[in-house]
C-alpha cells in the first residue's frame, strides 16, 4: 500500500480504475485536473472510454461533460473522444482527437476564459458538478490533496461535486510539494482583494483541503506527464524573437520599461516558446514571469540566472524538460509557484502588476482585430485559453506569429479576420519575422499600413491593393472609420476554401 497515502480513511478506498471508473454515470459532468499534459488523471479517462465503448456495443448510450483546466493528452481527451464518450467540454482542449470530434458535431465545446471557468462552476452556471477527478502527488495524514504538475480548476472542482476520485500517481516527484499555492477567489457578494502585488508572493496553502466524505475512489498509478515536444526553433522564430527584443528595447528607451526585473506572460505554442529563447541573450535580468503555463524556454530563463520567479498554473513541458522538472523539483520549487487558474490569470492582479502580455495567434487583420481560434472562421483549433485573460488586462499586449502558415498557403494577415477573440482595443503591437507594429496611439486608418508591413512579401500587394480601393470607397461614401468593402473582406479565406490557397 503507497506510504503517499497517509490519510487512514482513504486507504481504505483504493481500488482499481475500471471500480473507480463504476462511480461515473452516464450524462455525468466530470471536472478533471489537468493543465496541457501535465497533473492530469491518467488511468480513469481510459476506463471511462472503455465503460462508453461497452455501452454503446450494448447499443446504451454513454457520454460525459467533461471540464478541465484547459488541454489535456492524448490518453486522456484523446481516448475519451476516440470512444465517443465526450458530448460537451470545456474550457480548452488541443488533441486533434478531440479537436476532430468538435468539429465534425459529435462534441459540444464551449470555448471560455481560463480564468473564468472555475467561477462559473462554482456559481452553478453548468448545474451541478457529478464527479471531480483529480492527480495528487500524495494525500496528507488529514486527507489533503497535495496536487501535481497543474492546479488549473481543481479547487471548483473538488468543491462541487457530489463524488471525488483521487488518482495518486507516483511518476510525480514527491519534491513538488511546496509549489502549489492554493487561495480560494471566494463566491460572491462576499469576494476580496487577491493580495498579490509581485509575481512571486505566496498568500495560500501548498495542499488542497477537500470534504474527505465526499472521496469515493483513490487510484495508485504510475505514469509521466505527456506533452509533445516543441518545434525547433528556426531561422523565422529566430527573427520573431529578435524582433520582440528590438520592440522591448523601444520601450527601455522610452522610458517605460527596465532592464531589471521585466515582467512577462508567455502563451502557450511554439512561436511563443521559441521567442523565450531570444531573451537568454538579451540585456534584460530579474525576469518574472506572471503567466499562464511554464515552458521549456521559461526554464532555461530560470537555468541562466535570467528570470528569478515564475507564477503560473500548470507546466507545458517537452518530454525531455517534464523529466528534468521532476529529477529536480525542489531546486525549481524555490523559483516556481502553481497557482488555481483563477489566481494565475486574474484580470485583477494582472492590471495591477503591468506585465507584457505576449501569446500566438491564427490570424489578424489590417486594423488590429486577432483571432486566436477558428480557422477560417468556422474550424476550431484550440480555444483562446488564457490568452485574452491577459491581453484585456496587461500592460501592454503583443501578439506573435509567423507571416504565413501552411507552407505558405495561408497569410496571417488577412484584411478581416474570419473570427474575433481579441479586439482592436485590446491588440497593442503585432510582431512577425518582417518586424513589429505598434498600434497604441494609432487610428485604425492609421495602423493599417504598419500591419500590412508585417506581412508576407507574397501577400503585401493584394493586401496594399485591398487597402487602398477600401480607402477610395470609404472616402467616396465617407465611411472613413474602418474602411472595408464588404463583399471582398473575407475574400482571401474564401479563396483558400475554394482553391487551397489564399493567394491570387
Ligand atoms: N490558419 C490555419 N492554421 C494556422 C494558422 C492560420 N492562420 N496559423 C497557424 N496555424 C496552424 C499551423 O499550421 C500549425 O499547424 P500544425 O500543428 O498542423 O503544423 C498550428 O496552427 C500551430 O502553429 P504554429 O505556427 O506552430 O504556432 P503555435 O504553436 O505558436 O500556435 C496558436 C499558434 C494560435 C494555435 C496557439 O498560440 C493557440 O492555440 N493560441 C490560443 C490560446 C492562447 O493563446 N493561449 C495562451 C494563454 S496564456
Amino acid at each position: 500500500m503507497s506510504d503517499r497515502i497517509a490519510n487512514a480513511k482513504l486507504r481504505g478506498k483504493i481500488m482499481t480504475a475500471d471500480e473507480a471508473a463504476e462511480f461515473v454515470n452516464h450524462g455525468d459532468k466530470v471536472g478533471i485536473s489537468g493543465f496541457t499534459g501535465a497533473g492530469y488523471p491518467k488511468v480513469l479517462p481510459g476506463a471511462i472510454a472503455e465503460k462508453a465503448k461497452a455501452a454503446h456495443a450494448k447499443g446504451d448510450e454513454f457520454m460525459i461533460d467533461l471540464f478541465t483546466g484547459a488541454s489535456t493528452a492524448d490518453d486522456c481527451d484523446g481516448t475519451l473522444a476516440e470512444a465517443d464518450a465526450i458530448r460537451f467540454r470545456t474550457p480548452y482542449q488541443s488533441d486533434p482527437i478531440l479537436r476532430s470530434k468538435i468539429n465534425d458535431g459529435t462534441t459540444y465545446y464551449a470555448d471560455y476564459h481560463l480564468s473564468e471557468s472555475g467561477m462559473y462552476v462554482s456559481e452553478g452556471f453548468f448545474g451541478q458538478m457529478n464527479v471531480a477527478i483529480v492527480e495528487a502527488v500524495r494525500i496528507t495524514e488529514e486527507g489533503h490533496i497535495v496536487p501535481s504538475s497543474s492546479i488549473g480548476n481543481n479547487v471548483e472542482y473538488l468543491d462541487e461535486a457530489e463524488k471525488i476520485i483521487i488518482e495518486v500517481n507516483s511518476w510525480q516527484s514527491e519534491n513538488l510539494e511546496g509549489m502549489a499555492d492554493v487561495y480560494r477567489v471566494g463566491k460572491l457578494p462576499n469576494r476580496k482583494p487577491i493580495p498579490i502585488t509581485d509575481p512571486g508572493q505566496r498568500i495560500g496553502t501548498t495542499y488542497i483541503d477537500i470534504d474527505v466524505d465526499k472521496v469515493v475512489a483513490v487510484v495508485e498509478t504510475n505514469h509521466p506527464d505527456r506533452n509533445a515536444p516543441f518545434k525547433p526553433v528556426d531561422d523565422v522564430s529566430k527573427k520573431i524573437a529578435a524582433n520582440f527584443l528590438d520592440f522591448l528595447e523601444g520601450e527601455v528607451r522610452a522610458g517605460r520599461l527596465s532592464y531589471d526585473k521585466y515582467i512577462m506572460q508567455s502563451g502557450v505554442g511554439n512561436v511563443p516558446n521559441a521567442v523565450m529563447s531570444g531573451l537568454l541573450d538579451s540585456k534584460f535580468e530579474n525576469i518574472k514571469a506572471y503567466t499562464e503555463v511554464i515552458q521549456d524556454g521559461m526554464v532555461d530563463l530560470i537555468d541562466s540566472g535570467k528570470m528569478t520567479v515564475a507564477s503560473a498554473t500548470s507546466f507545458s513541458l517537452s518530454p525531455e524538460y517534464a523529466n528534468k522538472m521532476n529529477a529536480e523539483a525542489s531546486k525549481y520549487a524555490k523559483t516556481i509557484i502553481l497557482r488555481p487558474q483563477q489566481v494565475s490569470n486574474h484580470p485583477e492582479v494582472v492590471r495591477r502588476i503591468g506585465l507584457i502580455a505576449t501569446n500566438g495567434m491564427v490570424e489578424c487583420d489590417i486594423y488590429g482585430n486577432v483571432n486566436s481560434t477558428n480557422v477560417m472562421g468556422s474550424r476550431m483549433m484550440n480555444g483562446v485559453g488564457g490568452s485574452a485573460d491577459f491581453t484585456r488586462n496587461a500592460h501592454i499586449s503583443s501578439f506573435i506569429t509567423q507571416s504565413e502558415a501552411k507552407g505558405g498557403d495561408i497569410s496571417a494577415i488577412v484584411p478581416f479576420v474570419s473570427h474575433v477573440d481579441h479586439t482592436e482595443q485590446d491588440v497593442k503591437v503585432i510582431i512577425t519575422e518582417y518586424g513589429y507594429a505598434d498600434l497604441r496611439g494609432l487610428a485604425p486608418r492609421q495602423r493599417a499600413r504598419k500591419i500590412i508591413e508585417l506581412s508576407h512579401p507574397d501577400y503585401r500587394p493584394i493586401l496594399e491593393d485591398y487597402y487602398d480601393r477600401a480607402l477610395h470607397y470609404a472616402k467616396e461614401n465617407k465611411v472613413m472609420q474602418t474602411p472595408h468593402l464588404l463583399e471582398e473582406a473575407l475574400s482571401f479565406h474564401q479563396r483558400f476554401v475554394s482553391t487551397g490557397s489564399m493567394k491570387k
